[in-house]
């Protein structure tokens, strides 16, 4: 049975800042993040909370859905931390659109958005839901150091939505981790235990980007060459790749390797930065929005980040 995706939406900080903004305070330049990631800028909450922006992304992906709150089977966030650690941002996401559905959070990295599309695949396979709403939000500018060039400058805040509906869009699913921490984490503090022997943690995002760069090319080019195995599809046969916007030299390996052209990788990176697993469901809202993705398409979706975790799915457009 699974899915089909039946509308889309998006939320971004008003506020937009340009890599020259980060050169004011940090040792960087335009020059050396262009180069490095294809970044140019990135939304960064001001007034926005995590809530407002998963809000304004569902609340656009219900209207052109045009599904209305109690009609939702489920609710199901990804994200590395929304406003709380509990309740789950997708509880106070329910309650701001007067939704009542069990609703809850997954934290699979930017992989979260296609660990939530393969939970919510296993809801409609099992007769239990009909509406499931999606989001993958992140407001990375709460979790990394600001005085820390090699991570600041690749992260972006926002929310990608899907509301999806019973339909066979989903042509394949394939989900990974390799667990391990070390490469990519933002630990939790112990708090104010005075029975504790364990020093206290700084509670920021921690990356050893080549590491992390070099796992990225070969779980991508692995997961590729697995979905077209299993499935018969080859690069001709997918219209669009959306892989996921952490750096656009990573896009590019992928596209090379499979020497395939440039509209076939979008990206919107530049504008963006990473934002984690917020930034597919933005990406593809937006080539929606552009009229990019046409009924009949075949797009391929794929992810790699903190667990490690790794995914991909090839989706039918209807
Ligand atoms: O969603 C998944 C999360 N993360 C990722 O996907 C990140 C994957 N990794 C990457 O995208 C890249 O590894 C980075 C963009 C993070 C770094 O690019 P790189 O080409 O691997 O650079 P590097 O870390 O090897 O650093 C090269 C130099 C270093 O200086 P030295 O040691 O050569 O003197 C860094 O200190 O660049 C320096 N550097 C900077 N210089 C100016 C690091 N960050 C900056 C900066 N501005 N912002």
């Amino acid at each position: 049975m699974s899915f089909e995706i039946i509308g889309t939406g998006r939320g971004l900080p008003e506020q937009i800042i340009e890599n020259q903004r980060m050169a004011e305070f940090l040792d960087t330049s335009d020059e050396w993040i262009v180069s490095r990631t294809g970044i140019r800028s990135r939304r960064v909450c001001r007034t926005e909370t995590a809530t407002d922006l998963a809000v304004t992304a569902a609340e656009q992906a219900m209207k052109k859905a045009g599904v209305l709150p109690a009609e939702l089977d489920l609710i199901l966030c990804s994200t590395i931390g929304g406003d709380y650690v509990t309740p789950s941002l997708a509880c106070c996401v329910a309650g701001r659109i007067g939704a009542t559905c069990p609703s809850m959070d997954l934290n699979a990295g930017c992989v979260g958005f296609l660990y939530s599309l393969s939970m919510a695949a296993a809801h409609f396979d099992s007769g239990r839901a009909e509406k499931i709403l999606v989001i993958g939000l992140e407001r990375m500018s709460s979790w990394v150091d600001w005085n820390h060039r090699s991570i600041c400058v690749l992260f972006g805040d926002g929310a990608g939505a899907a509301v999806l509906g019973k339909g066979d869009s989903l042509r394949y699913l394939h989900l990974g981790t390799e667990g391990d921490p070390t490469p990519l984490n933002r630990p939790i503090s112990i708090g104010n235990n005075p029975f504790t022997d364990r020093p206290p943690v700084p509670e920021v995002l921690h990356m050893d980007g080549r590491r992390v760069f070099k796992f990225a090319t070969r779980v991508l080019e692995a997961e590729i060459t697995r979905a077209f195995k299993q499935t018969g599809f080859s690069s001709e046969d997918i219209d669009l790749f959306l892989i996921h916007q952490a750096n656009g030299r990573i896009v590019d390996y992928v596209r090379e390797k499979l020497g395939q052209p440039e509209e076939k990788f979008p990206k919107n990176v530049m504008r963006y930065g990473n934002t984690s697993s917020a930034s597919i469901p933005i990406l593809l809202d937006e080539l929606l929005e552009e009229g990019a993705v046409k009924p009949g398409q075949t797009l391929f979706l794929s992810a790699f980040g903190a667990g490690l975790t790794y995914g991909s799915a090839i989706l039918n457009w209807k």
